[in-house]
């Protein structure tokens, strides 16, 4: 059960899924989507662990906006992971103690705030460019991305860390999970299976989606 799983293995696997989302680009699909039935998906990370990194900017970010199927998602992002707290019974103020340290944990309140403060699609967008280059460049990312993080640097800048993840924390918990990134669908959390939905992530939400609505969405 230790979390020291939490380390970037580039398996055979993820290179499948990059060869077989090549070809499925060629082929053409005459699935009808509707864009009101949308699979529910949660991504349960960790900021600073390479697993959840390499996931979210990757595999996650490719199937959400390149292939474009946020819109048949109802995506929840949840940056909490591993975290063990204690609270304090004579001043009751919690403390947090992050898997990779209290850099991690802020990092992850700076999450949860784009989390609460912005659209899904931007998001993603928000999100995947702090994981891809220096993890605190929010103002950098904004510009770039021309999104306004007014709210979100309020949020991080006012309330405190263990307040902001509080509520991540209550769904990780609940959730039990014993391996970072882990994904549920439709709130389902198939404890076992989590590496082979993590290196097949199209591939799963395809089959997902599928056996839910009955529908092949584009790409898939
Ligand atoms: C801590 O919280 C508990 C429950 O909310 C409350 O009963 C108690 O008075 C609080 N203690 C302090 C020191 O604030
Ligand atoms: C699923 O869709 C196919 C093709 O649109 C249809 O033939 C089939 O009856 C559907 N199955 C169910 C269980 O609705």
């Amino acid at each position: 059960m230790s979390m020291k799983q939490c380390t970037a293995v580039l398996s055979v696997f993820y290179i499948l899924y990059l060869l077989r989302a090549t070809i499925a680009l060629q082929v053409q699909s005459s699935a009808q989507p509707t864009a009101d039935r949308r699979l529910k998906v949660g991504v349960y990370y960790e900021t600073l662990c390479p697993d959840s990194r390499t996931f979210i900017r990757n595999s996650l970010y490719d199937a959400m906006i390149i292939n474009d199927w946020l819109k048949y998602t109802e995506l929840q992002l949840v940056p909490y992971g591993k975290v063990t707290s204690w609270t304090d019974p004579t001043t009751n103020i919690t403390t947090l103690y992050c898997q990779h340290g209290r850099s991690e944990c802020e990092l992850n309140a700076l999450h949860a705030c784009i989390v609460e403060h912005n659209n899904v699609n931007d998001q993603m967008k928000l999100i995947r460019c702090l994981l891809t280059g220096h993890a605190t460049s929010l103002d950098e990312c904004a510009k770039n991305l021309v999104i306004d993080v007014s709210a979100v640097k309020e949020c991080k800048s006012t309330r405190s860390t263990p307040d902001i993840l509080k509520k991540y924390g209550e769904m990780t918990d609940a959730l039990d999970i014993s391996f970072v990134p882990s994904v549920t669908f439709d709130d389902k959390f198939d404890r076992w299976r989590q590496r082979y939905f993590i290196y097949n992530f199209p591939v799963i939400f395809c089959r997902e989606y599928n056996n839910k609505f009955n529908i092949t969405l584009p790409q898939c």
